[in-house]
């Protein structure tokens, strides 16, 4: 028998549905997490609750207990993580949600429910992934960066060696539930800055998209739900269709699309020690690869103009003295590390209109940071 006969290759697939109810209440008359539920009764559910969230909303835990007997569903007491992205700088949360699942004896059809911010749901994410090798994940994001952004994604992680995502899996969640009442607590700083990544995905995808932000900028600064809800979803449904559609939903390519911007954001959070939310870090990122698109000669002048001012008129960043600290640059070779294969970063020719780029010099980084500076 020759050596060919010997091999083996055969192809498979999974098929998987990804998931996104939009609610005021999720736990509340229109009940939308027992109708994710209901395919996997009987059910033990963990919540694990982001503790920013508890502290404005203390009566969670003990309405999520009453829920889950109205609901036929074998809730686990709760357990509160400590949130915001301290969270993911070590191993404290992850253990503490580990031993939470041992000794609530979950098994591979029980749920995890988590929620919280992005960096909560990263941990709780990563910790139900590799307990038992998956535990089926529902996500309930709570600030408006993981409802129009995070929370749809399939990454899953920690930072480790001071690198951001450095430790980390890809799993989708089994469902997603934004529940825009969570919204109402947040402070003003983590209001706004989650709004970056939905001016990320408009820059990239959608030019309606970034008229609606601007020509609603400042009711959005004010909070007004109404148009900040459009925008999240608007935003979500991008993400989620980006996963879904584009062929790529494990980036096993070298193109990274939803990562505009993030090469110096990635670099930006640790640098500064997370004293920059990641939302900030990317407005940041946006103003300064919207720059050197401007330099490379792929965006007009006025393009430009009209990006960095919204970035204003959102109160957002486009600035900051860790962009002159000399590892910066080095966030470029960080982020070709993490997906691999060569450089691939993503430039623009115009709104909602990208252009991928496989090199980019330090000078003209360089020069880009001294002209937004
Ligand atoms: N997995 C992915 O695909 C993905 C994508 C984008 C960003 N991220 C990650 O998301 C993280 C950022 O998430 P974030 O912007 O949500 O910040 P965050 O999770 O750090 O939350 C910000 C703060 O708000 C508090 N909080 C949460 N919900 C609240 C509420 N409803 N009311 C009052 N306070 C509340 C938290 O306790 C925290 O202190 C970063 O770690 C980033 O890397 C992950
Ligand atoms: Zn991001």
């Amino acid at each position: 028998m020759s050596d060919s006969q010997n091999n083996l290759s055969s192809p498979f697939s999974v098929e998987w549905t990804h998931q996104l109810l939009n609610t005021d209440s999720a736990f509340g008359a229109n009940d939308a997490l027992a109708q994710v539920c209901s395919p996997l009764y009987p059910v033990k559910l963990l919540p694990i609750i982001d503790d920013g969230v508890i502290e404005h909303h203390p009566s969670l835990a003990e309405t999520i207990q009453q829920w889950g007997m109205t609901a036929s569903v074998n809730c686990c007491p709760p357990v509160i993580i400590k949130g915001g992205e301290q969270s993911k700088n070590n191993f404290a949360c992850v253990e503490q949600i580990l031993e939470a699942i041992h000794n609530d004896h979950l098994c591979r059809k029980s749920v995890v429910l988590a929620i919280g911010g992005g960096a909560a749901l990263d941990v709780i994410g990563f910790a139900a992934s590799i307990a038992h090798r998956g535990i089926p994940l529902i996500r309930i994001p709570t600030t408006t960066l993981s409802a129009c952004d995070s929370g749809l994604g399939v990454k899953n992680g920690i930072n480790y060696f001071g690198k951001k995502n450095f430790l980390g899996v890809f799993d989708p969640p089994y469902a997603v539930i934004n529940d825009y009442s969570f919204l109402t607590t947040l402070n003003d700083r983590h209001w706004i800055s989650g709004m970056s990544e939905a001016v990320k995905v408009a820059l990239i995808k959608d030019d309606s998209l970034f008229d609606t932000i601007e020509s609603n900028a400042e009711t959005l600064v004010n909070r007004n739900m109404d148009v900040a809800k459009s925008i999240i979803m608007r935003s979500a449904d991008l993400h989620l269709h980006h996963i879904t559609e584009a062929g790529d939903p494990f980036e096993k390519n070298e193109s990274r699309p939803l990562d505009f911007g993030h090469w110096s954001a990635h670099k930006l959070e640790p640098l500064t020690e997370f004293t920059l939310t990641h939302g900030e870090a990317v407005s940041i990122g946006l103003a300064l690869d919207v720059t050197i698109s401007k330099r490379l000669g792929f965006l007009d002048e006025h393009t430009h103009r009209r990006i960095l001012s919204l970035l204003h008129s959102l109160n957002l960043p486009t600035t900051h003295e860790a962009l002159l600290n000399p590892e910066l640059i080095g966030g470029l070779e960080e982020f070709r590390e993490h997906i691999g294969g060569k450089l691939t970063l993503l430039m623009l020719e115009g709104i909602g209109k990208p252009i991928e780029i496989h090199e980019l010099d330090s000078e003209t980084v360089r020069q880009a940071i001294d002209e937004l500076m």
